[in-house]
């Protein structure tokens, strides 16, 4: 599944924050947004999942416009983890999870084995399944940040897209939510846009990252190509080396030395 936007102007009332954003997801790939800041990030993957809508040009999922999506098709193809998300009162993990399964019912249906079986898997693949009982207003930010994933994934999606997955985390089980992401990517064939702001992890695990700057494009490309001191310098204002290490496959970006 590809996800094509051509010169989208995007913006809140009638404030263009993005400007003329040509991006291209290719399939089965993990594709990581970085970028300061503001700097549009988070109104792009809003763009391309209809949490917004756009205000000029054009977004097409495997050929077909956005725009002519059922909502119930859009959830079985696309699942969304918004940066910001608040699950209503009184609900505990299991159920919010199961909620997940609604794309596949109709309003009078209940989840059937087959859902509870993938309910099950979403749980146990984020590490959620000892928390299920648990109402989701006492789990900590980072047990509900898996809680979410585990919500989305159980819309069986063919893209994830993921703002700030990592947000909450401590740095083990940011590790694993990168390790699952990976997973979910190799094993299950699931296409990944995330916006990330380690941007040695998004080194790491992307296939492809675009890089956006007030509100425009400023670069696209593989990791190594993308990452360098000129761009950490022209869109961060930070200094910093990539540097090899032997029997490492990635570079590591070392930051100045804080004085
Ligand atoms: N709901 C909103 N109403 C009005 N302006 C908004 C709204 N959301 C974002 N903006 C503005 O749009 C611009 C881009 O915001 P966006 O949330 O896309 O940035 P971002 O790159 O995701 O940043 P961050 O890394 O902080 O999440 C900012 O100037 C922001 O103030
Ligand atoms: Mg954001």
């Amino acid at each position: 599944m590809v996800v094509n936007g051509k010169k989208l102007n995007i913006g809140y009332g009638d404030h263009t924050v993005v400007r003329d954003m040509d991006i291209n997801i290719k399939a089965g790939k993990i594709t990581s947004i970085i970028g300061p800041n503001g700097s549009g990030k988070s109104t792009v993957l809003k763009a391309l999942t209809r949490l917004l809508p756009y205000k000029q040009g054009s977004v097409f999922i495997d050929g077909r416009s956005l725009k002519d999506y059922s909502s119930k098709e859009l959830a079985r193809n696309i699942g969304v983890l918004p940066q910001m998300h608040s699950a209503p009162p009184d609900f505990r993990v299991k159920e919010l999870v199961g909620y997940g399964r609604m794309p596949y019912q109709k309003w009078y249906q209940k989840n059937n084995s087959e859902d509870d079986k993938i309910v099950d898997w979403a749980m146990r693949s984020t590490g959620v399944w000892e928390l299920r009982e648990k109402s989701i207003h006492e789990c900590s930010g980072g047990e509900s940040q898996r809680v979410w994933i585990a919500t989305v994934l159980t819309q069986q999606p063919e893209i994830l897209f993921l703002d700030e997955p990592t947000t909450y985390l401590d740095i083990a089980h940011q590790l694993e939510m990168m390790q699952l992401v990976k997973k979910l990517n190799k094993e299950n064939g699931i296409g990944v846009v995330m916006v990330l702001h380690d941007l040695s992890q998004a080194l790491e695990i992307s296939d492809w990252i675009v890089v956006i700057k007030d509100g425009k494009k400023y670069d696209e490309g593989k990791p190594e190509d993308v990452i360098t001191p000129k761009m950490m310098k022209e869109v961060y204002d930070v200094d910093c080396d990539i540097i090899h290490i032997a029997g490492r496959e990635k570079p590591l970006i070392a930051y100045k030395e804080i004085c």
